[in-house]
């Protein structure tokens, strides 16, 4: 994947807990207090999940980025406990995809998703561009390469995808990754947002709020994973 047509994976170093962190960026890729635990807190829970998939028969999660899918897997494990079997999208968009053997390893902290993760690296083989990858009725769609370019290919049709229900916010700390915290990327996760849609994040950065809120979001506080005093939680409350 490290050749010049391919993207490129990232650096990696590895911390003792066997958490990855991302050289570029000197973050790591979740909590070193619970990656799991972080992402039934922060995203599923902060978006209402599972309780709003009753009823449904589809429905749509967006996040950026993608990283080491490790909530796109904990979503299909809570997906499959939650017995609803419905059509799930998950569109998701990263720059540095990993390589399967990044993946592997990163993944293999989390016993509770040997089976989803294995159906996620037998599959693993990205490409610059839009990739449709299935997992027994829910679709990824991951779009490789810069978020803010790929993101122009949703809102003009280009790439479809249905109105995106809950949105998991999900860059590096806002300091080291303003990239996927940017107000025009923000405004285009709220056009491509379902009226009711819904988003939350794990950070509660000044910057970062009022870029939400300018972007149409409304937006509150709610008590943050482990250590972390504040998260924020944010709805579509008008528009189409
Ligand atoms: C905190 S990590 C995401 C963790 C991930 N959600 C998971 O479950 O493992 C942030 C991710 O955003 C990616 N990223 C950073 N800048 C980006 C950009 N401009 N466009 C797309 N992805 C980007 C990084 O490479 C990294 O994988």
């Amino acid at each position: 994947m490290n050749n010049d047509e391919g993207p490129r994976a990232p650096d990696l170093e590895w911390l003792d807990d066997g958490v990855p962190r991302a050289s570029a960026f000197q973050d790591t890729y979740f909590s070193r207090a619970g990656g799991l635990e972080e992402t039934r807190h922060v995203f599923l829970k902060g978006n209402g999940l599972p309780e709003r998939w009753q009823d449904r028969h589809s429905f749509a999660i967006a996040e950026f980025g993608f990283g080491t899918g490790l909530n796109f897997l904990t979503t299909l494990q809570a997906l499959k406990e939650a017995e609803c079997r419905f059509h799930l999208t998950f569109v998701s968009f990263e720059l540095y995809p990993m390589t399967a053997a990044q993946l592997e390893k990163a993944l293999g902290a989390f016993p509770e998703l040997t089976d989803e993760a294995r159906a996620l690296i037998d599959q693993w083989s990205p490409e610059p561009g839009w990739n449709r990858l299935s997992f027994d009725g829910s679709e990824l769609v991951l779009g490789v390469g810069d978020a803010r370019r790929l993101i122009k290919d949703l809102c003009q049709g280009r790439e479809s995808v249905p109105p995106i229900d809950a949105w998991f916010l999900d860059g590096f700390s806002p300091s080291k990754n303003p990239e996927l915290w940017g107000g025009d990327l923000l405004s285009a996760a709220y056009q491509l947002t379902a009226r009711g849609g819904t988003l939350a994040t794990y950070t509660a950065a000044g910057w970062v709020r009022r870029n939400l809120q300018a972007a149409g979001f409304e937006i509150e506080k709610q008590k943050g994973f482990a250590g972390k005093r504040e998260m924020v939680v944010g709805a579509k409350t008008s528009g189409t």
